[in-house]
Parts: structure tokens; sequence; C-alpha cells
């Protein structure tokens, strides 16, 4: 790894706590208007700045997020089909190398589909796709997608990421599951945990807990926080779990008092201001 990529994965991963809380906002690339993200710019603006990297698509990029933020931003690179059709796991190549770099990303996230029927397709175009971001010093993140109908388990998920990173992933995303000690120790590269589907906030902060335990760099979660009922509230206790490695319990007292601060503030919906008490 040169010095450019050391230095974009410098600003994912960071480098004081060598954790990382990603925000994934990029779900309209196959969902459209997911609940939480109807309105983008007012559910994602009071986020960004408890977020160390934001995972979206290009699109909501260039049109809801402002030019002026700080936070690095990784794009997603794949796609092309949708919760409607027939295919959703057969997804292709979305965005050039060359407009992620326009639009100043530290990197790439791209879904491969092992054990799907079009796994060969996306591991190709995503082997490809590295040789391009190697080429400009770009972070390639593998996303191991699952279809619904495939187990989300440890010999599963440990296969899809080594698998990733064998074809050149410089960091994967993956889910948390029992066992996940494996799926992380077998993989030579960082891996950030994907939240899936919301659950109560005490055990998405007990998830985000055992897989920063169990050696992941951090997270890359989306509805657990943006479906929150106080999402800056919850984005600021997922924080203090990764990077201060504070237990679910007390993060999840945090997230009470947060949440209520902010409702006694009259501010429930549009945030409250940054605290940086948990930011690091
Ligand atoms: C999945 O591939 C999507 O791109 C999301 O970025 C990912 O699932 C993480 O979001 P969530 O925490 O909502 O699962």
């Amino acid at each position: 790894m040169d010095w450019g990529m050391k230095n974009r994965l410098s600003k994912i991963i960071k480098p004081k706590t060598g954790r990382s809380v990603m925000l994934a906002v990029d779900h309209g690339y196959f969902l459209g208007p997911t609940s939480g993200l109807e309105d983008f710019r007012a559910s994602v603006t009071p986020l960004l700045s408890f977020a160390d990297t934001l995972f979206v698509t290009r699109g909501m990029l260039r049109t809801c997020v402002d030019p002026n933020t700080d936070v690095p931003v990784m794009l997603r690179a794949s796609g092309g089909t949708s919760i409607l059709g027939k295919e959703l796991l057969h997804e292709g190549v979305t965005l050039s190398v060359e407009d992620a770099i326009r639009l100043n990303a530290v990197g790439i996230g791209y879904s491969i589909l092992v054990g799907a029927d079009w796994e060969r397709d996306t591991i190709l175009d995503f082997a490809r796709y590295v040789d391009e971001a190697e080429r400009y010093g770009l972070i390639a993140m593998a996303v191991t997608a699952v279809g619904k109908d495939m187990a989300k388990d440890a010999r599963y998920l440990a296969l899809a990421s080594r698998m990733a990173a064998e074809h050149g992933a410089h960091m994967v995303k993956t889910y948390y599951c029992e066992g996940f000690e494996k799926v992380v120790d077998t993989c030579p590269v960082p891996i950030v945990m994907a939240g899936g589907k919301k659950i109560p906030e005490l055990d998405a902060l007990t998830m985000a807990f055992n897989a920063v335990s169990a050696g992941a760099v951090g997270v890359d979660m989306g509805r657990n926080i943006f479906q929150s009922d106080s999402p800056v509230a919850m984005i600021q206790a997922v924080r203090a779990v990764v990077h201060e490695n504070t237990t679910p319990k007390e993060a999840f007292q945090l997230f009470q008092e947060l949440s209520e601060k902010e409702a006694r503030a009259g501010k429930k919906s549009s945030g409250v201001a940054a605290d940086d008490s948990v930011k690091v």
C-alpha cells in the first residue's frame, strides 16, 4: 500500500483508536426512499459530524450533502438491480473510478455475492475494480452481501470475507454472526460490521460491542442509526462503543440520556448540537 492509499485508509480508520464508525446511507440504490431516509438531507445532515466516514451513492452525495462537509466519503460502486427485480443479487459496476476521484472519495464499496447464481460476475467485476482503484490509490471495500435465503453464519461469512480479501479488497464489510472471531481471524484485511435490520438499540449496541471485541475495526451501520427514534443519540452511543470500548449497558444509558436531552430541547427531529465528549 502506497502513501496515498495509507493516508486515505487513515481517514476511514482513525489512527488514534484504530477504529471506525462509518455511517451507511446508500440503501436507496436498490430500495428507493428507505424508511428513515425519505428526506435524505434532513436525516443525514445532523449525523455527519459524528461519522468517521459516510458510505453513500454519488447521486445522493451530489444532491443532498453539503460539499463543505469534512466527513470523508466512501462511494457505493456496485448496483444496477432493485428490490422489485428478479435478479437483485446480480449487481454490476455503477461508478467509474474517475468519478469517485472527482467526488473526492477516499474509497468505494462494492458488493460481492458469494454463493449466489451470479457470484462469478460480481467477483470478477470486483477484482477488475480493485485493479482500477489500486492505480489511483483508492480504498476498495468489498461488501459481502447476503441473499435472503442464504445463511449468515460464520462458515459463510468467513468464506465470503476471505474471498473478498483474496481478490484484493483493502477492507471488508460483513454481517455479525455467532463465532464472529472466525470471520475476523481468517480475513487479513480490516473488517467493519454492517448493522442489518433495525433491532432495539441495546441489542444493536451489544452487537457492535461484540463485533469490535472479536476484532472488527468498527461498524458501517445504517438502519440501526437512521431508523432509531433518536438517530443523533444513537450514533454517539455507537461511537462510545467503537472508540472507547464502552459497555453496551453504559452506551445504552448514554443513548437514553442524549435522547432525553434532545427531546427536552425540543429538537427531536433535527438533532442536537454536536457533543464532542464522545467524538474522537
Ligand atoms: C448493504 O449492502 C447496504 O449497502 C448497506 O450499506 C449495509 O447494509 C449497511 O447498512 P445496515 O446497517 O442498514 O445494514
